[in-house]
């Protein structure tokens, strides 16, 4: 029987692989697509915190920790991921990010490490406090390099 486990990993793989792009399959350069694939990851962690903190879901403090260091392990891909000045008509970053890519990359160190000095979220009052911190670090950079 062990010949077939890895199907038991293949399904769910590929649905997470696949879901995302479908909603991009508008986007042709496909390094734009893996940046914003990158950016759809840590989004995806953060809406599990959100949701946790309007109460969409119950507050659930393992699954809260282990969406914040999600959130630091996914950012540290995006200088790499957003290095190279490619675009597409769907794209929603700016040029200044190739103008400025020093600054970029600092924007996006902030982002890590503010998830990355959340640590545990044991309470809901920690829980909001990641978000805060965190979130902050999204709009800077969107303020200055996404449309
Ligand atoms: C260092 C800069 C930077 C940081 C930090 C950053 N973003 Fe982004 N984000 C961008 C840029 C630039 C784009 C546009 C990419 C494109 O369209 O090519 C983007 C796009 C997105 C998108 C749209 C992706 C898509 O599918 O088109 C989402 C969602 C997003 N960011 C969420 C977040 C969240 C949540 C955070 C914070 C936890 C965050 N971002 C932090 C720069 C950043």
């Amino acid at each position: 029987m062990s010949v077939f486990k890895p199907a038991l990993f293949a399904l769910p793989l590929s649905v997470l692989i696949a879901a995302p792009a479908l909603a991009h399959s508008d986007v042709k350069n496909p390094v734009v697509m893996d940046r914003m694939m990158t950016m759809k990851a840590i989004q995806g962690s953060m809406k599990t915190l959100g949701d946790m903190a309007k109460g969409k879901i119950p507050f659930d403090a393992e699954k809260a920790t282990a969406a914040a260091a999600a959130m630091a392990h996914d950012g540290k891909k995006v200088p790499e991921k957003f290095r190279a000045n490619e675009t597409d008509p769907k794209s929603e970053a700016l040029p200044a990010i190739w103008d400025n890519f020093d600054d970029f990359v600092q924007k996006s160190e902030a982002m890590v490490a503010a998830a990355a000095s959340v640590g545990t979220i044991g309470d809901e009052s920690a829980l909001g406090a990641a978000l805060g911190k965190i979130g902050g670090t999204c709009k800077a950079c969107h303020r200055d390099y996404r449309e």
